[in-house]
């Protein structure tokens, strides 16, 4: 096992990267000061495979475990979930000092955490990530919330877990299409931040598609550092965090505009960043040779790298418009400097509309 730290004064915590790891869950959450009763926020595609054995693990450990199971998917990332959470919590008696723990992909985990952030004003909680983009994205940086039905992630808070554990073993039974999406957001950070890493998935990403345990773990190890940096340098997203939106202003507005139904989140992304990066070329940020190796490598990945013929610009530029990253009437991209630096520039609908079309 190996672990990192996120640094943020009293709000610190280790990230634990390993296989097989769920069965030390009640002691690793003992050595973070949790004790007592602990809600595990899951689903049943995920409960099928590992409830039994993290309940396990917790018992060993003198922990009341209390399962709580929502239905499955982005369209249940809702108020009425959470009121399911707090329904559970309170009927249970839940105090203080009692637990969460969201074991499962990000929707559990945003939902699990918002519930931690809001119940008694805020009690524990602990990721225990499910899916390939939760490990390397969603588990680490504290972000929690539900959607609304005027948009994705309206209501949240910036919540530090105590602990992420992450058990690569888990990737077995995740369908390989929610593996590869989870490969964009590990493709982002070779873009923004880091050329070895990019390198390296240029040389070996069907490995990880193999789930290849050794290169596995570096990446995800790898990903969650820069996570972590990013976060440790602007927790709250004042400025510097948006970078990690690379390729998500397009890739949010093709989702919206396909009803969030067509395309999985790390779909759209991959889409995004291609476009993120052809605009990038565009206003002479980024040079020819880059922007085909970062198409080469999320088409390699697996991934969708054009606009579905049916979504017309018009419709996804006016999304873009109403996502929360636009103001002044022009929308705030991240864009790419080749590959490992990147910057903030603001872009016209106009502009975008002129380099989608091109
Ligand atoms: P998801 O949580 O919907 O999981 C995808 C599917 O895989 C689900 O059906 C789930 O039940 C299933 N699953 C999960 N783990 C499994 C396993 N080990 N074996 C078999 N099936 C498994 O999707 P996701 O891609 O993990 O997360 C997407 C969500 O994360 C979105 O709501 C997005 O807004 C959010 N998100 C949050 C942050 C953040 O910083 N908080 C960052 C990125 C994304
Ligand atoms: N996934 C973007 C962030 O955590 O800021």
């Amino acid at each position: 096992m190996q672990t990192l730290n996120v640094n943020l004064g009293d709000r610190s915590y280790p990230i634990h990267i390993g296989s097989g790891i769920l069965a030390r869950t009640g002691e690793l959450l003992n050595q973070v000061g949790l004790s007592g009763k602990v809600a595990i926020v899951t689903n049943p595609t995920v409960a099928q495979f590992y409830l039994e054995p993290i309940q396990a693990a917790l018992s060993k450990a003198g922990f009341t475990a209390v399962p709580i199971l929502l239905p499955d998917g982005e369209a249940h990332k809702n108020s009425i979930s959470l009121q399911m959470i707090y329904d559970r919590l309170i009927a249970e008696r839940f105090e203080r000092k009692s637990s969460i723990l969201a074991l499962g992909g990000g929707v559990v985990g945003d939902l699990a955490g918002f519930a931690a952030a809001t119940y008694l004003r805020g009690v524990p909680y602990v990721q225990v990530p499910t899916t390939l983009l939760a490990h390397v994205d969603s588990s680490v940086g504290g972000k929690t919330g539900v959607n609304h039905a005027d948009g994705k992630n309206l209501i949240g808070a910036f919540y530090q877990p105590k602990l992420v554990l992450i058990d690569i073993a888990v990737l077995k039974t995740l369908p390989r299409r929610e593996l590869i999406a989870g490969l964009a957001e590990v493709i982002k950070y070779g873009v923004i931040e880091d050329t070895a890493l990019f390198g390296l998935l240029e040389q070996q990403i069907d490995k990880l598609v193999q789930l290849d345990s050794d290169l596995l773990s570096q990446t995800i190890a790898t990903s969650c550092a820069i996570k972590a940096k990013v976060v440790e340098a602007d927790e709250r997203e004042d400025d510097y965090r948006a970078v990690l939106n690379f390729g998500h202003t397009i890739g949010h507005a093709l989702e919206a505009v396909t009803g969030y139904t067509e395309l999985l989140h790390g779909e759209a992304v991959g889409v995004g960043m291609v476009k993120a990066a052809a605009l990038s070329m565009r206003q002479g940020f980024c040079d020819q040779i880059s922007f085909d190796r970062i198409v080469r490598l999320i088409g390699k990945a697996g991934l969708p790298t054009e606009i579905p013929g049916k979504v017309s610009l018009a419709s996804l530029i006016q999304a873009m418009e109403v996502d929360k990253k636009a103001a002044g009437g022009k929308i705030k991209f991240v864009m790419c400097e080749g590959i490992g630096k990147t910057r903030f520039h603001h872009l016209a609908p106009s502009e975008i509309l002129a380099a989608l079309s091109a």
